[in-house]
C-alpha cells in the first residue's frame, strides 16, 4: 500500500483518546480487591462493564491487509471503543476471506491481500492470544494504522505492552501456535450465522451489522443499562437505526 490515507486522522484520535482518558478515571472502576495498576501499566485491564446489564459485544471479523477493515477499526470501531468502552464487549477475529487447507497434518492458509496478510493476521490473533484484551486491541489498532506493520510491532508494543517482546509475538507468528490460532479463527469465521458476506464483517448482539458510520448510535440504541453520556449527545440528533 502506498502512503496511507489514515494517517491524516491521527490527531483527531488522539485528541479523543485524550479525552476519554480525562472522563474515566480507572481508579473509579476498579473492582473492589482489585490491584490498583502500577506505574507505566495500561489501566484499563480491569473488567470494563461495571455490573449488572451485560455489554454490547462487538465482534469485526476482519482481514489485516484489507483497507476496509482497516478503515473500520481505525475510524469507527476505535474512536467509538474510546468513548463507550464501559459498555462493549469487543473481539477481534483476524482471518476473513482467507481459506485453509490441511496439508498432511498441517493447515496452511491462503490469504486474500498475498502471504504478508496471512503473517499478519497470526501476529494478530498471537496479539490477542498473549496480550491482556484492551492491551491487544490497542497494539492492533496502532499496527493497522502503519503502512509497514512488521516493522512497527516493536513500536506498537512498548507503547501498549512494553513487557511483551516483538521476537516471542513473531515466534508464535511464524510457529505451530500461530497456526493453531488462525486455525481457530477460520472456524469462527466459517461458523457464521448467516455467513459472511464480506469483510469487514461486523456483528452486534449476534447480528451482522450491515449500515457503515452506526456503530455508536446502535450500541447506544441496544444498551440496557444508564447509557454512558455520549450517548444522550448523539440520541437528541440522530434517527433510530434500523437493526433487523
Ligand atoms: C465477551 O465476548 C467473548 C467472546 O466473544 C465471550 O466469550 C464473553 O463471554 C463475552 N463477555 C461478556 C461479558 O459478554
Ligand atoms: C489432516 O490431514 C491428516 C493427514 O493428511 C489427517 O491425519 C488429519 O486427521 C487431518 N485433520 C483434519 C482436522 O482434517
Ligand atoms: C455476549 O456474548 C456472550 C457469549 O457468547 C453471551 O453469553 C452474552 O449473552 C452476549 N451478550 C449479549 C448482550 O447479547
Amino acid at each position: 500500500m502506498a502512503s496511507s490515507p489514515l494517517l491524516p486522522f491521527l490527531p483527531l484520535l488522539l485528541l479523543l483518546e485524550v479525552a476519554a482518558a480525562a472522563r474515566a478515571s480507572p481508579l473509579e472502576i476498579l473492582p473492589e480487591g482489585a490491584a490498583p495498576c502500577e506505574a507505566g501499566e495500561l489501566c484499563l485491564q480491569v473488567p470494563l462493564w461495571k455490573s449488572d446489564p451485560p455489554p454490547i459485544n462487538v465482534s469485526l471479523y476482519y482481514e489485516s491487509l484489507c483497507p476496509g477493515c482497516r478503515y473500520f477499526l481505525i475510524r469507527e470501531l476505535y474512536p467509538t471503543w474510546l468513548m463507550v468502552w464501559e459498555i462493549l464487549n469487543v473481539t477481534l477475529v483476524p482471518y476473513g476471506n482467507a481459506h485453509e487447507q490441511n496439508i498432511s497434518g498441517r493447515w496452511e492458509f491462503t490469504c486474500q491481500h498475498g502471504e504478508q496478510e496471512c503473517k499478519l493476521n497470526k501476529v494478530e490473533a498471537c496479539l490477542l492470544d498473549q496480550l491482556e484484551k484492551s492491551a491487544a486491541f490497542l497494539t492492533i489498532v496502532c499496527l493497522e494504522e502503519m503502512d509497514d506493520m512488521e516493522k512497527n510491532l516493536k513500536p506498537c508494543l512498548q507503547i501498549y505492552a512494553p513487557k511483551v517482546s516483538p521476537d516471542s509475538i513473531m515466534e508464535c507468528a511464524t510457529g505451530d501456535r500461530g497456526m493453531q490460532l488462525l486455525h481457530i479463527n477460520a472456524q469462527l469465521t466459517d461458523a457464521l450465522q448467516p455467513p459472511h458476506e464480506y469483510v469487514p464483517w461486523v456483528v452486534v448482539n449476534g447480528k451482522p451489522m450491515k449500515e457503515k458510520g452506526q456503530l455508536l448510535r446502535l450500541i447506544c440504541q441496544l444498551y440496557q443499562g444508564k447509557k454512558p453520556d455520549v450517548c444522550q449527545l448523539i440520541a437528541s440528533s440522530h434517527k433510530e437505526v434500523c437493526f433487523k
